[in-house]
């Protein structure tokens, strides 16, 4: 019997109800597929700052650093908004934890059922059998990370604040990689997003991209748009793309517009995978719903908790080799959401059932 170690940094807001749901539909999939869990909490985002005095404590690293993945929840909430921008849940817990473990490469799909068209804001004719893509983000170059950033006071006494872009090509070539891999487990083609009429990190971005593919996988269809075309493509017809593939901020924007157009961000899991391979040989993972910590419902017992039972799925399928207990996984959260008259709320994060029936929905099909 195999034992998974994982730590679980459920965070703040909706978080800890929903990663509570989701450990149980773990713990299920273990019974059966034949593996034990052996997971560690620890404290990440708001509630680190309440009780250790900071967002990513030592603690919560070592917990994570002797671990094979990291199941994450979400951070932040009013509570902790009022602190300095560089102090809050979001900037000084989830970047440097990206950091940290090098998560470079954020896989996040954008998966809307059939039967749940009606969720979408788009019109039904545009996506007439759902939406099945998937966004490739870069997650720890760009302008989230480059120096110098900072802010200063002008001679003249007026404000200045600078965010630099960078991007080298060892970066490129490396979520390039992964972008290919994703392409070739699924339609073969790619589209590179980046603003190459503008920005000189885009430029070179074209240039590796086209490179890096051609030499590495001349049988993947590799095409380039610019981000503000992209942005509106994938209002029009997101099912044109097959995977989108794009730097840290542009990646960040398209994928909540993928969140919206796929009906929920309650739905939707990511995966952010580096460098780093495990102990079992996997790549070393940090795995979240896409969505936030919804401070309006939490602790309400309505929050959709399947994006954090996807991303328990994407969890064993990349950093623990168990495919078939991730694709029992989906499949099971597939018919709890397709099934009974549930379709049209669930598509807003609440779960009209509530969080824990929608566990059990869930638990019944596995
Ligand atoms: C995300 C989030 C983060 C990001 C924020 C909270 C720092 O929006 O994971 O998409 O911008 O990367
Ligand atoms: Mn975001």
């Amino acid at each position: 019997m195999k034992t998974l170690k994982f730590a679980v940094l459920p965070g703040d807001g909706i978080g800890p109800e929903v990663m509570e749901v989701a450990l149980d539909v773990l713990k299920s999939a273990g019974e059966k597929f034949s593996f034990t869990l052996d997971y560690e909490n620890a404290d990440i985002g708001g509630i680190a700052i309440d009780n250790h005095g900071t967002a990513f404590p030592d603690s919560t690293k070592q917990v994570c650093e002797a671990s094979e993945a990291i199941l994450f929840g979400s951070v932040g909430g009013p509570k902790w908004e009022s602190l300095p921008p560089k102090e809050q849940p979001e900037r000084a817990a989830l970047l440097p934890i990206r950091k940290t473990f090098s998560l470079y490469a954020n896989v996040r799909p954008g998966l809307l059922y059939p039967e749940l068209t009606d969720a979408s804001p788009l019109k039904k004719e545009r996506i007439p059998n759902g939406i099945d893509i998937v966004c490739i983000r870069e997650l720890t170059g760009g302008i989230y990370f480059g120096q110098p950033k900072s802010t200063s006071t002008l001679e003249n006494g007026e404000e200045q604040a600078i965010d630099t872009m960078v991007y080298k090509t060892s970066e490129i070539e490396r979520i390039s990689k992964v972008a290919i891999d994703t392409a070739k487990a699924r339609g073969n083609r790619v589209c590179s997003v980046d603003k190459a009429n503008v920005l000189e990190t885009s430029v070179l971005w074209r240039k590796v991209v086209t490179a890096y593919f051609a030499k590495h996988a001349p049988e993947i269809e590799l095409s380039h748009m610019y981000v503000d075309n992209a942005a509106m493509q994938l209002a029009r017809d997101p099912n044109q793309f097959d995977v989108l593939f794009t730097e840290n901020m542009f990646g960040d924007i398209l994928s909540d517009e993928m969140g919206v157009i796929c009906g929920s961000l309650g739905m939707l899991a990511s995966a952010s995978l580096g460098a780093q391979k495990n102990s079992l040989g996997f790549p070393f993972g940090l795995y979240e719903p896409s969505g936030g910590t919804a401070p309006d419902i939490a602790g309400q017992g309505i929050a959709n908790p399947c994006a954090q039972i996807l991303s328990v799925a994407m969890m064993l399928r990349y950093s623990f080799g168990q495919l078939e207990a991730a694709t029992a996984i989906e499949i099971a959260v597939e018919k709890a959401v397709t099934s009974g008259n549930r379709t049209g709320d669930i598509a807003f994060g609440l779960d009209p059932i509530g969080t824990k029936a929608m566990g059990e929905a869930v638990l019944s099909y596995l």
